[in-house]
């Protein structure tokens, strides 16, 4: 399985901060805000990732993730020449994808769960369909929000609904097979002409191979596109992390746990993190010191 990592937009609720810096390079604490998605697609095991960015944000993606090596991983970019929606990211990276099932993740969220890793595991094996996640929130206004029947079945899905009938939104992380790119393909440019990820979503849920994942209250979901939601964000990291010792959003973490790369590989980005205390947290894991 392939990842997409999508940092498109313009930003337009986080201006003037966005008016000449990506959002997703924006810092949630101690990270840019792109490095909590890119942690959540590695977790899942993915080591081929494409970041689509808008012609003038690209540049620094690719100064600050290069090749992918340090994390163990491989980058390819690709541009969004204009925000026309979530789902044309598999239009754009249909070559690339080659027919292999995908996963994508949004550029501003963050997902952090004890039994996360578990659960995208289990999206990232599922042979057919898609999987996307929901978490309960006060806004549902603001997102795609999931609809469930009596028996707890997934019956409708749309996209910022005026009057949401559930308060379940669907977060900004989705596993796809590979009939993706066809039907990214098929689907139409939305009233506000974009190609909605609702719509791509709604095709799985009338084939009947919809598999929506409730995350718990135990789970935390934050998305940083307003300067309330990166304020939170920002607060969230910094009071696990100080309070626990252990990183949230670390791709070099996720490469050394998840076997990308090894305690040296470690050592080394460590003592290029400097004297930051996310550089002292990795060299210690690289020394072993932590559990
Ligand atoms: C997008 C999607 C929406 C989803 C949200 C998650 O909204 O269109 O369905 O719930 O991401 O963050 P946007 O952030 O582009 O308004």
């Amino acid at each position: 399985m392939k990842g997409i990592l999508l940092a498109g937009g313009s930003g337009t609720r986080l201006h003037p901060m966005t008016l000449a810096a990506s959002k997703q390079l924006l810092p949630v604490y101690d990270k840019p805000m792109v490095y909590y998605p890119l942690s959540t697609l590695m977790l899942a095991g993915i080591k081929d990732i494409m970041l689509i960015s808008t012609p003038d944000d690209l540049p620094q993606f690719r100064r600050l993730l290069g090749d992918g090596s340090r994390f163990g991983v491989r980058f390819e970019y690709a541009v969004q020449p204009s925000p026309d929606g979530i789902a044309q990211a598999f239009l754009i990276g249909r070559d690339w994808l080659a027919g292999e099932a995908c996963a994508l993740a949004l550029g501003d969220n963050l997902i952090h769960a004890d039994h996360l890793s578990t659960l995208l595991r289990a999206a990232s094996a599922r042979p057919v369909g898609a999987t996307v996640f929901a978490y309960q929130v006060r806004d549902p206004e603001r997102y795609g929000v999931v609809a469930f029947d009596a028996n707890g079945k997934a019956v409708e899905v749309v996209e910022k609904p005026a009057a949401p009938t559930s308060n379940w939104a669907i977060t900004g992380l989705y596993f796809y097979d590979h009939n993706v790119s066809d039907i990214a393909r098929s689907i139409k440019p939305s009233a506000r002409g974009e190609l909605e990820i609702t719509d791509l979503n709604r095709v799985y849920l009338e084939a009947d191979t919809l598999h929506v994942e409730k995350l718990s209250r135990g789970c935390a979901w934050l998305d940083a596109g307003t300067p309330d939601s990166l304020l939170q964000a920002a607060t969230f990291v910094q009071t696990i992390q100080s309070r626990t010792g252990m990183l949230v959003g670390c791709p070099e973490e996720v490469a050394f746990r998840m076997g990308f790369i090894d305690a040296d590989r470690l050592r080394h980005h460590a003592t290029h993190l400097g004297k930051t205390e996310l550089g002292r947290v990795l060299m210690e894991l690289a020394e072993g010191e932590s559990a």
